[in-house]
């Protein structure tokens, strides 16, 4: 899969401007501030109906204008994909070769692309929510019944948030445990199972970006410990009901979960170096594009954005090596000196 060309209307930075893409890939350059991340992720765009780094759409409007919009057109060796994004008076329409799609997460199914960005580094640096987010995503991108699955998750989680906003509504509140339990068991499972093939892809890469022969474990830690088995979770609810209705909340499940990263047993968060780090957030995303490959046919755009600059030329090669040439690679940074060696053509931003 590959983007072809994109246009961009008061989007960020941009208030009309077009650019063209070859299928191997390029080099995005220009100096700080020019606006070559405001183009990637203008390019992911259609793939999460949303921004790839999590801002509001109301963000992604150029400043003092009222709309934005994107108009992109991707190939795979079966299919045009053209995609036409309008935000506009705070609601968004996106169309597909002219379709409008109605459900944002069946754009899962169409556009697979892999995002690797400096930030990636809050993958291990942050807290749960950014590791959260990142499974989930990736999983998404696996399995389409996933976000469906998670989008049921989130409705219930809400009614069951504000039945718990009020004791006056108590008896209410037994219909939606089940419900929530049931939703949540799966997104558990759905997580658990991913998680165990993902591992041996990201253990495999790492030990190769980094030469050595380390253990990685990832695991799927339940907040607050819970087990997530139907009568226990019941009872366990019934016992932390009142407490519930005290913080208004719900106090356990999946929305709080966390997955922790360990290199031979020790926790990566506490002991690993910041080069370790580095090469282990790659290493996920390197996963990620794995279990896309391995669960659908669709080769993923890949699109680093400043992520290799910190890593001398030697990782970055070998980074690089890893990908096949099947890859449309497309690579941001104010400084190309590290990417001399290919012949990805260069596209310069701000000279004109
Ligand atoms: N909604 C917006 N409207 C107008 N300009 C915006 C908007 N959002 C961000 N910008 C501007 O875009 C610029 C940042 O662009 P971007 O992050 O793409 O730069 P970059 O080329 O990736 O820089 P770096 O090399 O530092 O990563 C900033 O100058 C910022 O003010
Ligand atoms: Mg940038």
């Amino acid at each position: 899969m590959y983007i072809k060309e994109i246009s961009l209307y008061n989007f960020r930075n941009y208030t009309n401007q077009k650019f063209e893409f070859e299928k191997d890939g390029g080099l995005i350059t220009g100096k700080n501030g020019i606006g070559k991340t405001n183009l990637l992720e203008a390019i992911c765009y259609p793939a999460f109906g949303k921004s790839v780094r999590q801002f509001a759409d109301a963000d992604l409007v150029k400043f003092d204008s009222l709309e934005f919009a994107i108009n992109s057109k991707y190939q795979d060796e079966h299919k045009n994909y053209d995609f036409q994004v309008i935000f506009s008076k705070n609601k968004k329409a996106i169309k597909l070769n002219n379709s409008p799609i109605t459900r944002i997460s069946d754009l899962y199914n169409y556009l697979k692309i892999v995002y690797f960005s400096a930030d990636d580094i809050w993958l291990v640096n942050g807290n749960r929510q950014k590791r959260r987010s990142f499974f989930d995503q990736a999983i998404t991108q696996s399995s389409i019944l996933y976000s469906d699955l998670l989008r049921e998750y989130y409705r219930i989680l809400e009614q069951r948030n504000s039945i718990l906003k009020d004791d006056k509504f108590k008896s209410q509140l037994q219909p939606w445990n089940k419900q929530f339990i049931s939703k949540a068991i799966e997104v558990v499972e759905y997580r658990k199972n991913y998680l165990a093939k993902f591992i041996k892809f990201a253990e495999d890469i790492l030990n190769n970006i980094t030469n050595s022969h380390e253990s990685l474990q990832i695991d799927y830690e339940a907040f607050s410990h819970i087990v997530y088995e139907s009568d226990w979770l019941e009872n366990y609810l019934h016992k932390i009901e009142q407490n519930e209705f005290e913080y208004k909340r719900t106090l356990v499940g999946p929305h709080l979960d966390e997955y922790e990263f360990n290199i031979n047993e020790y926790s990566v968060k506490r002991y690993s170096s910041q080069g370790q780090r580095r090469s282990l957030v790659i290493a996920l995303r390197f996963a990620q594009i794995a279990m896309i490959k391995e669960n659908s046919s669709c080769i993923p755009i890949i699109i680093f954005d400043d992520a290799l600059s910190e890593l001398d030329k030697n990782r970055v090669d070998k980074i690089l090596s890893l990908l096949t040439d099947e890859h449309q690679i497309l690579i941001a940074s104010p400084n190309i000196d590290n990417y001399r060696g290919f012949s990805f053509p260069i596209i310069k931003l701000g000279d004109e």
